[in-house]
């Protein structure tokens, strides 16, 4: 975008805002105001279409006694479809219990004031959650369409405790992921708080120009039995997509680039507990081409995780990472990726390069060398203290074959482990014995 576009659609968006109607003729619900957080200081290539204001407004009462408020949610959304405002009242608390496919919307905004929580009903969830193929992902609910705005300070709550008791006893249950963006254009997604998700918090698939800003993520169980597989952004088949600042505590990916994501920005994020900012994995599907491009990773606080910067790729033919997660033996490309600027703390490996995801043995998976290619990728601008689980090593950069990987660069690294080294294994990726301190190669060192 040129400066003077950049100031146009400023003024677009200025303009929308002070025109929202508050329509509060049912006295309840008061709209909030769109917030429209700018987009900075990285920009995708392709700029965000303004708006239009609304002219309309529904109010959504919930029933309270944990009723499934389901069918008064869809009625409203329908009546403010094209054009419309959706008021879900603050100091409500909703319960869902029934699988809202909402893939129709168009040209309006969900304005969550209160708390949405779904129903731990986990055999109709199974059951009647939407299914994307894609790694066996459901969700709850689906949001789809054109012009879409979401906001207001409230609440989704996934319920997920007995989610994560159930997985405990049967890994093969389908675990609903609480936001599920599949198939939108044009959508905003801000200040919003998401709670307990069964799985992965958010799936963005078949969907561009979406921007994610000022969304708070936390969850955890309370009892022995982990919330796994808590990823805070899956996205997948997905252009043009913004993800920022946040504040992420989870157990699995803070943001993870699936196949064909191309042309994201994540900026200013605080991620705690997570497995870093990963791309991939990829080349799970055999035969399947994954492309994942122009990726833009800008100002992280990473603490308390397994990796900060991750690429993990599966081996060129078939591994198993657990009963429910196999693969390999994909195709594909992974380009021009920039992590700059990431401050670690507590975290296992600053950087991991693996192409030999879900199989432990190395000489296995160097058989079957990768059939996905890395290239032009820039990790700069690092700091901080690893843990001490791979002491002295601080960094995992392993491709399986030279031919597979070009152009890696990583500038301006200062990070050490707690015992003050800074070590990394190293192997079939040239040059970078001179950008990092390599000590061994693939032989040495695991990798996750
Ligand atoms: C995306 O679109 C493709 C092609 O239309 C479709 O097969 C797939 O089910 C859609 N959803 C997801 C999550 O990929
Ligand atoms: C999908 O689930 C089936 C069984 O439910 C399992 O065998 C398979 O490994 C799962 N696939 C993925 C990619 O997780
Ligand atoms: C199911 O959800 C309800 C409502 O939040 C809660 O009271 C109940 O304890 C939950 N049950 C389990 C097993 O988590
Ligand atoms: C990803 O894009 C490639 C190249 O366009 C295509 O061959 C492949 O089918 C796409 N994969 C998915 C899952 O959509
Ligand atoms: C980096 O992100 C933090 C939030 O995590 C924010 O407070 C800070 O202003 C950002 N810095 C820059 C230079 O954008
Ligand atoms: C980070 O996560 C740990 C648990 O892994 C938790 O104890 C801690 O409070 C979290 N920190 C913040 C700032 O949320
Ligand atoms: C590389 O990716 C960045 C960030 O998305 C983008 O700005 C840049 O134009 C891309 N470079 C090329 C050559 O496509
Ligand atoms: C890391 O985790 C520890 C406890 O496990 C917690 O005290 C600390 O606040 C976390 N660090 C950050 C920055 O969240
Ligand atoms: C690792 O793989 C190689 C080659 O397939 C095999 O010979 C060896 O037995 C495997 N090692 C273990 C510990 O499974
Ligand atoms: C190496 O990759 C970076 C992007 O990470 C790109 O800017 C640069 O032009 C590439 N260099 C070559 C020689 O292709
Ligand atoms: C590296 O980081 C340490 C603190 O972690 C700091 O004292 C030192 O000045 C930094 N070095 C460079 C070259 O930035
Ligand atoms: C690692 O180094 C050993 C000993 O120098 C060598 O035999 C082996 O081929 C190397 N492996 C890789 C993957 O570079």
């Amino acid at each position: 975008m040129r400066v003077t576009e950049l100031l146009t659609f400023a003024l677009l968006q200025a303009s929308a805002v002070l025109s929202t109607p508050l329509d509060e003729r049912n006295g309840k619900g008061v709209a909030s105001k769109r917030p429209n957080h700018p987009v900075r200081p990285h920009h995708p290539k392709k700029c965000m279409p303004a708006s239009p204001a609304r002219k309309k407004t529904c109010t959504v009462n919930a029933l309270g006694d944990g009723k499934d408020d389901s069918s008064n949610i869809l009625k409203a959304i329908k009546k403010c479809n094209n054009g419309g405002h959706v008021v879900f009242p603050e100091d409500q608390k909703f319960t869902v219990g029934t699988a809202l496919d909402l893939t129709f919307l168009k040209h309006i905004d969900l304005d969550i004031q209160g708390t949405i929580q779904f129903t731990n009903d986990t055999d109709y969830w199974q059951a009647n959650s939407f299914r994307h193929v894609f790694q066996n992902a459901t969700t709850f609910f689906q949001i789809g369409g054109q012009d879409i705005n979401i906001y207001g300070g409230g609440t989704l709550d996934g319920n997920g405790q007995a989610w994560y008791d159930l997985y405990a006893q049967d890994i093969y249950i389908l675990r609903p992921i609480l936001f599920g963006l599949i198939g939108a254009k044009d959508a905003t997604i801000e200040d919003l708080k998401f709670r307990y998700s069964p799985q992965w918090y958010t799936l963005v698939a078949n969907s561009s120009s979406v921007v994610f800003s000022n969304i708070d993520i936390e969850g955890g169980s309370v009892s022995k039995n982990p919330a796994k597989n808590t990823d805070g952004w899956d996205t997948y088949r997905s252009d043009n997509i913004v993800i920022q600042n946040s504040h992420i505590n989870n157990g699995d990916d803070c943001v993870s680039f699936k196949p064909n994501s191309t042309n994201i920005i994540v900026q200013n994020l605080i991620c705690n507990g997570s497995h870093g900012i990963s791309v991939g994995s990829l080349g799970q599907y055999p035969g399947q081409v994954d492309i994942v491009e122009n990726i833009y990773v800008y100002n992280i606080s990473m603490s308390n995780a397994s990796d900060g910067a991750r690429i993990k790729v599966w081996p060129g033919n078939s591994a198993a990472l657990s009963g429910d997660l196999q693969g390999g033996g994909g195709l594909g490309s992974v380009k021009n990726i920039t992590y700059d600027g990431m401050v670690v703390y507590n975290v296992d490996y600053a950087i991991e390069i693996t192409q030999c995801y879900g199989q432990k043995n190395l000489t296995a998976c160097n058989e079957y060398p990768s059939k996905l290619t890395i290239e032009d990728i820039t990790i700069k601008n690092f700091e901080g203290t690893t843990s001490k689980k791979y002491d002295p090593l601080v960094g995992y950069v392993v491709c399986s074959s030279p031919t597979v990987c070009s152009n890696i660069s990583i500038e301006n690294f200062n990070v050490t482990s707690p015992s003050g080294t800074d070590e990394f294994t190293c192997a079939n990726v040239e040059g970078v014995d001179s950008q990092v301190n390599c000590v061994g190669n693939g032989t040495t060192g695991a990798h996750s």
